[in-house]
């Protein structure tokens, strides 16, 4: 990595992600020049430690970012769509987590392991993309690559973290109220979560499907730039912590040789392959948790079709489906000397 040492903001610094961003400068050593921490007026004055120093929180306002080279925001997409115009204005680059500019064609969506190149044409913003789209692209572009998914078929087993840290917290107390026989509540999420499972809670089209499950299709093609590309998702919230799940099937043109799809994923980057057909043993979300990697295994044949191919995946959400990719951007940045954007971006 260069020398060259930034100064950053991260927008949203007390939410899961938020928290995980701070410890992933500290962890993976990034050239830090200074860190400023910025969320709700809610937060201001609280203390967060960083490399030996207690960083205090401040709520976001008009002058935040005078001085700041990268804002990792992750506040939701209201928040950034706020501050984008401040943020660029302020020739600070934006590594976004939300939503808000994703599809946007002048907007770079990227996964380092996948579309790295990419980074290159920001005008200001870069995306990142959704959770469950980031671990599904980690372990079906290595395939695609070597020979063209025609069509996925994916349901998802979704954390809680997705729906920030206040969610987490509503699944423990949740659990609690269960387990000494009282009534769980549930205000962030529209039902309980504890013991139990719902389809994903965003809004539906009218053809059925959750913006969650939409993300997954839009964003895959935009980050493989593979327009055609079939994908059906159905997305569910399961009461786990912090890592997701993912059941893929995936159909190519021709049959796709098994064990070439195994050593394929065995090397691939950001994949560990978890496989034990002895001991029944694969990919779990509990093991997920806190790791880098993507945990993908049980790779089968489908039996139903001979073009197809089944796997499975466990990825930490909070890492590699957000905070670790948005720090992945980040290092790319500065190692390819982009931190400066081209131009204003047109489309804040
Ligand atoms: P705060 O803790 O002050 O509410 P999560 O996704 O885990 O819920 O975290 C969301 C993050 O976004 C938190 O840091 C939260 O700060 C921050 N946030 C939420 N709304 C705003 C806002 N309007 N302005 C700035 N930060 C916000």
């Amino acid at each position: 990595m260069s020398e060259q040492k930034i100064r950053i903001a991260i927008l949203g610094a007390t939410g899961a992600v938020g928290t995980e961003l701070i410890s992933l400068l500290e962890e993976r050593n990034f050239p830090v020049a200074s860190l400023k921490l910025l969320a709700s007026p809610r937060s201001a004055g609280q203390k967060i430690p960083f490399r030996g120093a207690s960083l205090i929180v401040e709520a976001v306002e008009e002058n935040s970012f005078r001085d700041i080279d990268l804002v990792l925001a992750s506040a939701g997409g209201s928040t950034s769509k706020k501050w984008a115009t401040a943020i660029v204005k302020a020739g600070a680059v934006m590594i976004d987590n939300s939503s808000a500019f994703r599809m946007d064609l002048s907007v770079p969506l990227v996964v380092p392991e996948i579309n790295p190149e990419a980074i290159t044409q920001h005008q200001g913003i870069i995306a990142n993309p959704n959770c469950t789209t980031i671990l599904m692209g980690i372990a079906v572009y290595p395939l695609h690559q070597i020979q063209p998914v025609e069509r996925i078929i994916v349901a998802t087993y979704q954390s809680a973290s997705g729906a920030g840290a206040r969610a987490m917290e509503e699944v423990k107390v949740q659990s609690r109220a269960i387990l000494e026989g009282k009534e769980p509540q549930a205000e962030i999420l529209p039902y309980p979560l504890a013991f139990n499972l719902f389809p994903h809670n965003s809004p539906l089209n009218d053809r059925g499907y959750c913006q969650e499950e939409m993300k997954m299709v839009n964003e895959t093609r935009k980050i493989f730039s593979a327009p055609r590309i079939r994908i059906s998702a159905t997305c569910v919230r399961v009461p786990v912590l912090r890592a997701h799940s993912e059941t893929i099937n995936l159909e190519f043109n021709a049959p796709f040789d098994l064990e070439k799809a195994q050593n394929i994923l065995s090397t691939a980057p950001g994949v560990r392959l978890v496989e034990d057909w002895q001991r029944n043993y694969f990919p779990m979300p509990i093991e997920a948790s806190g790791q880098d990697d993507v945990l993908v295994g049980r790779i089968r044949q489908d039996i139903s079709h001979p073009n197809c191919l089944e796997l499975w995946l466990s990825g930490d959400q909070i890492r590699k489906g957000a905070a670790l990719n948005a720090i992945q951007i980040a290092e790319l940045l500065v190692e390819k000397k982009c931190l400066k954007p081209q131009k204003i971006a047109v489309s804040v």
